[in-house]
């Protein structure tokens, strides 16, 4: 099994959904991982501890922060509690996010300041909180943003303008951290969640497979693939996960490219993406 040594990672909306699956997988290979989250259940209990209790549960080792990623002083804080339980950052997965299914000519103030501060706000904050925490350790780091196919084909102004806005700062970001040995790839990813209760969104696209599987955990070993080590020349790179599918979509606006959806027969594994993904980006396909 591909693991990682000595490795902290923060997986930002790590309570619920997609973030938890990359959360769990990554402390299963040896990450200690800070889980991030602001939802608290009714209950009063805290989603990101749950998913660091299931973590410890299972041998490994994870510390919770319920900080809003919507803000630079939020952003910081989650940082500290990695630096202050771990001593470090290598990874950064920002898996918050929120949705709005507002139009156009319904939206108002306080939805577009909601949509596009968690997902905008809350991507530029994490991101520039943790690549200061990475150059200062000198030793590159793994950072993992989340957009969507609907960034670009979305019928919701708010949710696609802010997507679209992540693979943009994504490509820059990739750009301006290559120097220091951080890479930076986008996830578009397609789940169940209670986010997106239902499998529809997968069918509005022409010529996308259906998927086969809808649950988040088919989509994390995507993210722990672009953590390992043998990753690190992969950056500025979109990459589509849904069930047994994947694809590279590279960055947006290079025509040249065209696009090959890859169905598995079964679950991707990290070790089987780790032999089949560099083959998929080196043939530009
Ligand atoms: N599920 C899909 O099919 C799909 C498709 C495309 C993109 N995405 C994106 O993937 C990401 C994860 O989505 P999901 O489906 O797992 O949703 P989810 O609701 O299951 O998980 C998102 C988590 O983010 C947390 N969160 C929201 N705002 C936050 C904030 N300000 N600070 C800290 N935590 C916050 C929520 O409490 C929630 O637990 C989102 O960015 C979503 O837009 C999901």
């Amino acid at each position: 099994m591909k693991t990682y040594t000595n490795k902290v990672a923060i997986v930002t909306g790590g309570g619920r959904g997609l973030g938890r699956a990359c959360a769990l997988e990554l402390a299963r290979r040896g990450a200690k991982v800070v889980v991030n989250d602001f939802f608290v259940g009714e209950d009063g209990v805290s989603a990101a501890q749950l998913v660091v209790d299931e973590i410890v549960a299972a041998g490994g080792e994870g510390a919770a922060s319920t900080d809003s990623v919507a803000t630079f002083a939020g952003a910081q804080a989650i940082v500290d509690v990695a630096v202050a339980s771990f001593g470090r950052v290598d990874f950064l997965v920002t898996s918050a996010g929120t949705f709005n299914p507002a139009r156009i000519t319904d939206i108002g103030q306080d939805v577009w300041d909601n949509i596009t501060g968690v997902h905008l706000d809350g991507h530029v904050a994490c991101l520039n909180a943790a690549a200061k925490q990475m150059i200062a350790q000198g030793d590159g780091g793994r950072i993992v943003t989340v957009s969507s196919r609907g960034g670009l084909f979305g019928a919701e102004v708010a949710y696609s303008g802010a997507k679209a806005g992540i693979m943009g700062l994504s490509s820059a970001a990739a750009l301006e951290l290559a120097e220091h040995g951080i890479t930076v790839n986008c996830l578009l990813p397609s789940a169940q969640t209670q986010l997106f209760s239902s499998a529809a969104e997968t069918r509005l696209f022409g010529g996308m497979p259906v998927s086969m599987h809808m649950e988040p955990e088919y989509i994390a070993p995507a993210v722990a693939y672009l953590c390992l080590d043998e990753a690190k020349d992969f950056t500025g790179q979109f990459l589509y996960a849904s069930g047994n599918d994947v694809c590279v979509y590279g960055p947006p606006l290079r025509v040249e490219r065209t696009t090959t959806f890859v169905r598995n027969t079964g679950a991707w594994s990290v070790e089987g993406l780790a032999e089949y993904l560099p083959h998929l980006i080196e043939s530009g396909s």
